[in-house]
């Protein structure tokens, strides 16, 4: 991939989401978060990737990835006004079809289109599928999205839990009641060092214990690096030691 590539994609994603600016503040505001996530994991995968020594053709790869990953959410949020999937569609495969329709990455090879998709469809599924574990390429691209979108998902909530629930956005809470007590399964998922699963989630407890199970499904030592940095895993567990810790 070469570098007027990158460019015409950057081009064409800033293009594309600007169709979906809206009158509508709450899918305004929702549509503007998810432009600057996307932005900021172009630039957690890029410096994951060189902390990988990636080359800049490998750099350029990853970057595309990322520009692309989060790309269904922009129709997803608009039509449904959410971003939970289950109650919508798949964003990622939602992503793809639009990639697929709009005919984008037609300008690259066989081979970095097929890895691009795959690391687009890889990225919100629980475990990358075991299928793909000779594919060096592809297992290694698709762990560095994953890594990229878990760090850049933790800053954003952890500023908003960091508002003091003052401007909390419902649809970053994908809906759920700030109820006490958690759920069983979860706390044993994180207690045999398990990433828990969103199905268990039932309110606002589980899902910041769910997002720290991420932890689990950390790649590389520079993510581990940046999140031992960062004041997102203290504002969680504040927040989370706030409530009773009794089951649901
Ligand atoms: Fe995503």
């Amino acid at each position: 991939m070469q570098k007027e590539d990158l460019n015409f994609f950057r081009k064409w994603f800033w293009n594309y989401v600007d169709d979906f600016s809206s009158a509508d503040s709450f899918i305004y505001d929702n549509i503007g978060m998810k432009i600057e996530h996307t932005t900021k994991v172009c630039e957690n995968i890029v410096l994951l990737a060189k902390s990988e020594t990636v080359g800049e053709e490998g750099c350029r790869l990853a970057e595309t990835i990322a520009l692309f990953h989060d790309l269904g959410r922009f129709e997803q949020f608009t039509k449904y006004k959410t971003f939970k999937d289950s109650d919508s569609e798949n964003h990622a495969l939602l992503g793809i079809k639009i990639l697929k329709r709009k005919g984008i990455l037609s300008r690259l090879s066989r081979n970095e289109k097929s890895l691009i998709l795959k690391a687009v469809e890889y990225h919100n599924l629980k475990e990358i599928p075991g299928c793909i574990i000779d594919s060096k390429e592809l297992l290694f691209y698709s762990k560095l999205i994953r890594d990229a979108d878990k760090l850049d998902i933790l800053r954003l909530i952890s500023e908003n839990y960091d508002e003091g629930g003052k401007v909390r956005n419902p649809a970053l809470d994908i809906y759920l009641p700030d109820t006490t007590g958690c759920t069983e399964s979860i706390i044993k998922d994180i207690l045999n060092n398990r990433m828990a699963d969103i199905k268990d989630v039932k309110n606002l407890n589980d899902l910041k214990l769910l997002r720290l199970s991420w932890i689990f499904d950390i790649n590389f030592q520079a993510t581990f690096s940046i999140l031992k940095e960062s004041v997102v895993k203290v504002y969680l567990i504040l927040q989370i030691g706030q409530t009773d810790t009794k089951y649901v």
